[in-house]
């Protein structure tokens, strides 16, 4: 057993470490998992790609077992009578978090490429899109010269630490056009859709639960437009719709944690398209993915931290769900 699914063990090791003080019951349930020989085994009938743990205690929660919560409920739901059903969910979901907070690290650099032109943008795998709403959203920046603050009063706020030169805009972007391009999109009018994005939100980030719950509202007033498609393919035909249809606005590609989910290969192709379409003044490319996940894209940033992208140079470390920004020059 220890043999066949020690890598089953170790990712769930892995895994604890990462959660330990963001998310103590996910922390546990994973070390628990590792040395558990029949839910190891369990799991190891799964296709590799869905043995992560986010997806599985996702999946489980999804069907009642109670997190926070003690590991036997875990245990007890994928053992006994709820276990096909369980497993039913891991194979037909995927982990597709939201963090809209992330547009508070990504508005300086959409307003840097924009140059003070409207957006057109074009956000790859959106999910449900919460960040294709920038001028939506108000923002709160904290930097070490007090805070900076834009947005309308009633907006939902997003709030950020800031370090380093950030160029923090005087006001939100206007928004000329926008669209996603997702290979399963979520639809923000679809409760269980909802539902299955608020499971993925770790059981003690209640302030991140609420964000997306803000968002969700927000986003249903005027669900961004979202197209059905695959990123390595779709995103010509897009970028040409946007310059059709916004010809005076910035087209601008963005994304955020989302190429990890390619293959090593296409994401070489990926990167080698982005930085041809920016050379043909096609778009400008804003990217927040981990460092080196866009193979170019290399910066040593703080532990947690996303390396953020303008048209393919590192221009500052990004806490991976928005909560700081720190300006590399
Ligand atoms: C972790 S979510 C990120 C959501 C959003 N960007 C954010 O920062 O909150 C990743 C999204 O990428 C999408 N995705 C994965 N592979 C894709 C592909 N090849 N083409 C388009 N979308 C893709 C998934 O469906 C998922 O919605």
């Amino acid at each position: 057993m220890l043999e066949l699914y020690g890598e089953v063990r170790a990712a769930y090791r892995e895994f604890a470490r990462y959660a330990a003080g963001a998310s103590d019951t996910f922390a546990q349930w994973a070390l628990a998992v590792a040395e558990d020989d029949e839910v190891v085994a369990w799991l190891g009938e799964l296709p590799p790609v869905k043995r992560q743990p986010n997806l599985v205690f996702a999946a489980a929660r999804l069907h009642g077992v109670p997190a926070p919560g003690p590991y036997e409920g875990f245990r007890a739901a994928v053992l006994g009578g709820e276990g096909v059903a369980i497993r039913d969910t891991i194979l037909t979901h995927a982990t597709q978090t939201n963090e809209a907070r992330r547009l508070a690290t990504l508005l300086p650099a959409l307003t840097l490429a924009a140059g003070g032109r409207p957006l057109a943008l074009i956000e790859l795998g959106p999910s449900a899109g919460l960040c294709l709403l920038p001028d939506r959203w108000s923002y709160r920046w904290r930097t070490p010269n007090g805070e900076h603050t834009i947005g309308g009063p009633d907006d939902p706020e997003l709030d950020c630490d800031v370090t380093g030169p950030a160029p923090l805009p005087a006001e939100r972007p206007a928004v000329a056009w926008r669209s996603g391009l997702d290979i399963a999109p979520i639809d923000v009018r679809d409760d269980e859709r909802v539902r299955w994005l608020e499971t993925l939100v770790w059981p003690e980030q209640h302030e991140r639960l609420a964000r997306l719950r803000a968002g969700v509202e927000l986003a249903r007033r005027d669900p961004p437009p979202i197209v059905t498609g695959d990123l390595r393919r779709d995103l010509d035909a897009l970028i040409d719709r946007a310059h059709a249809e916004a010809p005076d606005a910035a087209v601008i590609v963005v994304h955020s944690a989302v190429i990890m989910y390619l293959e090593g290969s296409d994401r070489r192709d990926f990167e080698a398209a982005m930085r041809e379409r920016v050379a043909e003044g096609r778009c400008h490319w804003v990217s927040m993915e981990a460092s080196g996940v866009v193979p170019g894209l290399v910066a040593e940033v703080p532990a947690g931290h996303l390396v953020l992208g303008l048209d393919g140079d590192a221009v500052a470390s990004a806490d991976q769900h928005g909560a700081a920004l720190g300006w590399l020059r």
